[in-house]
């Protein structure tokens, strides 16, 4: 058996980790793992991880001191060319040519839809890992990724309040997710923000500055609001408008956290989950498994097909907006 592994889209803490429990358990159960540099554009370019050997084939020394680093040996991208007929007839193509029966993808949502159109063409079995610090797949309670950003996250949100604090500001933290609230509502309750805006839930923006009004009375002295980049706002700046025109008490300034939440070693939480998560989806693949992705869900390993994985929206925990709601007084 010839197991192929790439990680694809946005990079994420944890991915290294994934890569190396994918190919110490394939090695251990006597299949051969190829890295697939650069996602799926890799792959059409037949770009191979190489060896200290020289050779296409990983072994296991080569995943040594990985664990702990962040971003991926295996590089990442998000590639147009696969996403047309005739590059995912090339893709299939480079997967018979180099003997490889099976992959395991390491991404997000981009990467499994990518899975799904790639199984139309090939015949080799597909399962995927979810790595991606948005934690917005159906499936597993927490992608690979997601505990470390919201580390990172927390962190700055805690370094921006001593500032925040000594010049009496508000402070509009901009952090990621596209479609979803994961990082900005879990950062939001670590940092003991006073509010978060999530593509979720609308934007008062009256009530906010009402609120805030109270807390200037009560003499609070900072003011700590998480944006998600897709909130309906259009994130930090633009709220900021709308809050200054709503007659925002506090002077205001946004920090835009960006790609330092993608950076940095994993945290505990995405060692384990990756560790858990790539040797599953080998043990996957060798019992027959094809077209899902891997989750954990409790303390259980469990497989969902990725068009599940991808089509609905991933709620945020309500109990969790509430919390917030109830500790920010
Ligand atoms: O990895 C997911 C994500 O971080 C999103 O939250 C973000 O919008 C996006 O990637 C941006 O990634 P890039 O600029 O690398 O395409």
């Amino acid at each position: 058996m010839r197991i192929g592994v790439f990680c694809s889209g946005g990079d994420a803490p944890g991915m290294n980790a994934c890569v190396r429990a994918v190919v110490r358990s394939a090695c251990g159960a006597g299949a051969e793992v190829v890295g697939i540099c650069r996602g799926y554009q890799g792959l059409l370019d037949e770009e191979f991880f190489l060896d200290e050997d020289g050779t296409s084939r990983m072994s296991p020394r080569c995943v040594a001191n990985l664990i702990q680093r962040g971003g991926t040996i295996l590089q990442s991208s998000r590639s147009s060319q696969f996403r047309t007929d005739e590059g995912l007839r090339q893709a299939a193509d480079v997967l018979t040519r180099h003997g490889i029966d099976a992959l395991v993808a390491i991404g997000g949502d981009g990467t499994f839809r990518g899975a799904v159109e790639l199984a139309r063409h090939w015949n080799g079995q597909i399962v995927g890992c979810p790595g991606t610090i948005d934690n917005d797949l159906v499936g597993t309670d927490f992608t690979i990724g997601f505990a470390t950003a919201v580390e990172t996250a927390t962190g700055a949100v805690d370094k921006l309040r001593d500032t925040a604090e000594s010049h009496e500001r508000l402070v509009l933290v901009e952090v990621m997710g596209r479609h979803s609230g994961y990082i900005a509502l879990y950062t939001a309750l670590a940092a003991a923000a006073e509010a978060v805006c999530v593509p979720e839930t609308a934007n008062d923006v009256a009530k906010m500055v009402d609120y805030f009004q109270r807390l200037r009375l009560r003499r609070r002295h900072s003011v700590i609001v998480v944006v998600a980049e897709g909130d309906e706002s259009g994130g930090a700046a633009n709220l900021r408008r709308e809050l200054e025109s709503a007659g925002c008490p506090y002077e205001i300034r946004t920090v835009i956290l960006g790609y330092v939440q993608r950076g940095g070693s994993p945290v505990t939480a995405d060692r384990l989950l990756a560790s858990r998560l790539g040797e599953f989806a080998v043990r996957s693949i060798l019992d027959g498994a094809t077209g899902v992705m891997a989750g954990q869900q409790g303390w259980n390993l469990v497989l969902t097909p990725f068009e599940e994985a991808v089509a609905g929206h991933k709620p945020l925990p309500q109990e969790l907006l509430e919390l917030l709601d109830r500790l920010s007084v």
